[in-house]
């Protein structure tokens, strides 16, 4: 019940002005975000490298009102990849965008978007990874699977994300299958409507699985984006399934949640990623997080009332 709440939250400008500005709500933040900016995040990569875990890099930032902003955005990714070409983790260490943060909602968003993300797409070509385009809103999900096809036909390792819980998606699974493209399937973090989207956690995990055996029959390259359980056993046995070497999907989490498994999962052998965001804008971030599950909204209400 309180995860609507939170959701319609996390698009508040008053609230947000609010939250991150109480000192304690730092505190809790960095459980779930890895630093602030290059400098910090750069170790955190090396360490979970250390622990045979790779990672998907997001530099906080969504919904900007101004190009200029975009422009900032691409920057913050091109300097994160010029900090780490050295480690020489190749496609162990990629990065994931929302393609807000490039401009996808301002006036010629679309060409706007494709245009700022080119450059850092090529540039993680240049050091061996690759970009996967994280998926936001049922608004832009035509525009940002569009700009992913636009980006496959010369970068054929950009990936996809799909979220379980639009009507749309196994249709969407379908195509993307066929096509052989990497794809990071989601149940989805947005408030979405009864028009497009299943309510009912239920029926959006009965969805998942669906869409999970359509991109495990497929040519292309699933992963396995979530913390549920169930899920991630119905995964492996469905990769075996399929005939699906270890090699041939992954596991992927979020920063902060789960990590215990995450390491269990890497040591037993399967390409677990983990999704690490850093950055100082992670207001809409955060409340997702908390969203997802109230014992997080808990801990976070705890800590502001014991200090
Ligand atoms: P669910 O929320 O049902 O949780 C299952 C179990 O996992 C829980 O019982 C608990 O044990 C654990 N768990 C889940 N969330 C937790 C939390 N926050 N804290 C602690 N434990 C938790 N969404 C989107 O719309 N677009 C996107 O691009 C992405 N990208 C993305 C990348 C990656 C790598 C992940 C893992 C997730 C996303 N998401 C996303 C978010 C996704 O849509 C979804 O909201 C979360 O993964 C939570 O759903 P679960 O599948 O984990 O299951």
């Amino acid at each position: 019940m309180l995860g609507p709440v939170i959701l319609a939250a996390s698009r508040s400008d008053r609230l947000r002005r609010i939250v991150s500005a109480a000192p304690v709500t730092k505190q809790v933040v960095t459980r779930f975000i890895a630093g602030e900016g290059v400098a910090t995040t750069v170790p955190a990569v090396r360490r979970m490298a250390e622990h045979g875990l790779d990672v998907t890099l997001d530099v906080l930032g969504e919904d900007i009102t101004d190009p200029t902003e975009a422009l900032r955005a691409r920057d913050a990714y091109l300097e994160l990849i010029e900090a780490l070409g050295p480690l020489g983790l190749g496609p162990r260490a990629e990065m994931s965008v929302k393609l807000s943060s490039f401009g996808q909602a301002l006036p010629g968003g679309h060409d706007l978007a494709l245009a700022n993300v080119t450059p850092v797409v090529e540039a993680a070509t240049a050091i061996g990874t690759t970009v996967t385009l994280d998926m936001e809103d049922h608004t832009t999900v035509d525009s940002t699977l569009a700009i992913g096809r636009t980006l496959r036909e010369k970068f054929p390792q950009t990936g996809a994300v799909v979220q379980s819980y639009l009507f749309r998606t196994e249709d969407d699974c379908r195509a993307l299958a066929e096509e052989g493209a990497r794809v990071r399937l989601v149940k989805g973090a947005y408030k979405e409507p009864a028009s497009v989207a299943y309510q009912d956690k239920a029926e959006v995990d009965k969805a998942y699985v669906r869409c999970l055996r359509i991109l495990m029959d497929g040519s292309g390259y699933p992963m396995v984006g979530s913390h549920d359980p169930r899920l991630i056993t119905i995964a492996q046995e469905l990769a075996r399934h399929a005939g699906r070497k270890l090699e041939e999907y992954e596991f992927q989490m979020l920063y902060g949640i789960r990590d215990t498994e995450q390491v269990r999962l890497a040591a037993e052998g399967h390409r677990m990623r983990v999704y690490t965001a850093y950055g100082t804008d992670w207001y809409g971030y955060f409340m997702r997080r908390l969203a997802e599950r109230p014992a997080n909204l808990a801990f976070f209400l705890r800590s502001m009332v014991t200090r």
